[in-house]
């Protein structure tokens, strides 16, 4: 019987560029060729012996689905109650835009308020089983606090690295994480670089992105969850903020894992990057037919976690990208602002501004016919706009004398 602490399929590890084997029970990073690494599971026992119908006793969060998450041993798993996120559907939102079959995914409900705790709550359980003590990881801010949690729920030290113009909450939760964090002066890629230069003499493993093979498993949970809450009847479509893009890659994978459990079929749904118009690299290389997309000069964007100009996987995405008929788009800063606002006060979803550039992609794409009105489609909004005071605030700056200067006055008169 496979249910809480359930044991895992977990059978390898198989490189994603030159299909190289190692194994799982050990610590890795990139593969010796430079490609990342992905877990692989044994599809055929786990087919002959889990069913969807186990899920009823499963718990309520990512790892109900254990069974084809890395870890070996439950005891390992350090979890804040990350995932089983809400799948809303967008009633009122979805009339406006004249699509009636509109959903949010809202990852914003995740422990420390963004997606990324799916991917550090799997990480972290790992380093636990591999006994792995210092991590490392340069973030674009959500990623690094989800990391500094996860590692204070577990007793293990985390070295953060991330620019100097982080939204202030990320800098603020790691530093009561009890993180140790350092602020760059440039972008994801330059904390990369200095990650890569310290952690052998510091004693560090890199969890940055696709640069081990557990933070995508976790995320491709968001895979599994949009399967079985459309009742393993996948959408039409899934609009994604895309970055590393691990998010994508990793529903992708889902989907294929499940095909070959047999509890979907072969159809998939279009998977949509989205960009900001100031940091495109995904969607240049896809306009372009390219395999592989090119570093972006002068990345800038308000959307933090957009602001990556060069990902690792970036084969991966374009290749999932195309092989699910998706495309790629980009959209402006006060496009999302627009549409972040439109979602908080259609919908009561306070966004953030990734998952806003959902919003303002689905106008589009329904606007010029890629996506038909009655097609269902699923908007990822990847965290919460809680995390992003300052960036919203600059659509509802205080006057002078606002309520709360009013009330300050009076309690401490000035
Ligand atoms: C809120 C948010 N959305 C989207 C992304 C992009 O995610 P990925 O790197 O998985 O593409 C990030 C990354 O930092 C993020 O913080
Ligand atoms: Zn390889």
């Amino acid at each position: 019987m496979v249910g809480m602490g359930s044991r895992s399929f977990v059978s390898h590890l198989e490189c994603s560029l030159c299909h190289k084997r190692d194994a799982a029970r050990e610590a890795h990073n990139l593969c010796e060729c430079g490609g990342p690494l992905l877990v692989r599971y044994d599809l055929q026992r786990a087919r002959a012996e889990w069913r969807p119908e186990q899920l009823g006793a499963a718990p309520r969060s990512m790892w109900r689905y254990a069974p084809l998450l890395p870890v070996s041993d439950p005891r390992h798993v350090v979890s804040l109650g990350e995932g089983w996120t809400p799948l809303i559907k967008a009633k009122r939102l979805g009339k406006r835009l004249e699509a009636e079959n509109l959903w949010v995914k809202d990852e914003g409900l995740n422990p420390t308020g963004s997606f990324k705790a799916r991917g550090l709550s799997c990480a972290v359980s790992m380093c636990v089983e591999l006994g792995l003590r210092k991590l490392a990881i340069p973030s674009a801010g959500n990623a690094a606090g989800a990391l500094a949690g996860y590692a204070a729920a577990a007793g293990l030290e985390s070295h953060i690295f991330m620019p100097i113009d982080v939204p202030e909450a990320n800098l603020v939760e790691c530093r009561a994480f009890g993180a140790h964090v350092s602020l760059v002066d440039g972008l994801i890629s330059d904390c990369a670089r200095i990650v890569a230069e310290r952690k052998a003499a510091e004693g560090w493993f890199d969890v940055g992105t696709l640069k081990e093979p557990y933070r995508i498993e976790g995320k491709k949970t968001m895979g599994f969850e949009v399967a079985e809450q459309f009742n393993w009847d996948l959408p039409d479509a899934i609009l994604y903020p895309a970055g590393g893009g691990v998010g994508l890659i990793g529903m992708w994978k889902a989907f294929d894992e499940l095909e070959q459990l047999g509890w979907i079929g072969s159809k998939r749904p279009k998977m949509i990057a989205v960009q900001a118009t100031g940091c495109a690299p995904i969607v240049r290389a896809f306009e372009t037919g390219q395999a592989r997309s090119e570093f972006w000069r002068g990345a800038h964007t308000i959307a933090a976690g957009l602001r990556v100009p060069k990902a690792l996987g970036d084969f991966l995405m374009l290749e999932a990208i195309r092989a699910s008929g998706g495309t790629a788009i980009a959209v402006t800063d006060a496009e999302m602002l627009d549409a972040g606002i439109e979602l908080a006060s259609t919908e009561g979803i306070f966004a953030a501004p990734e998952g806003a550039a959902c919003v303002a992609a689905v106008r589009t794409l329904i606007g010029n016919g890629f996506l038909k009105g009655t097609d269902r489609i699923v908007l990822f909004n990847t965290g919460s706009g809680y995390k992003y005071l300052e960036t919203w605030s600059t659509r509802f700056p205080r006057s002078a004398v606002s309520e709360q200067d009013k009330l300050g006055g009076l309690i401490t008169p000035r």
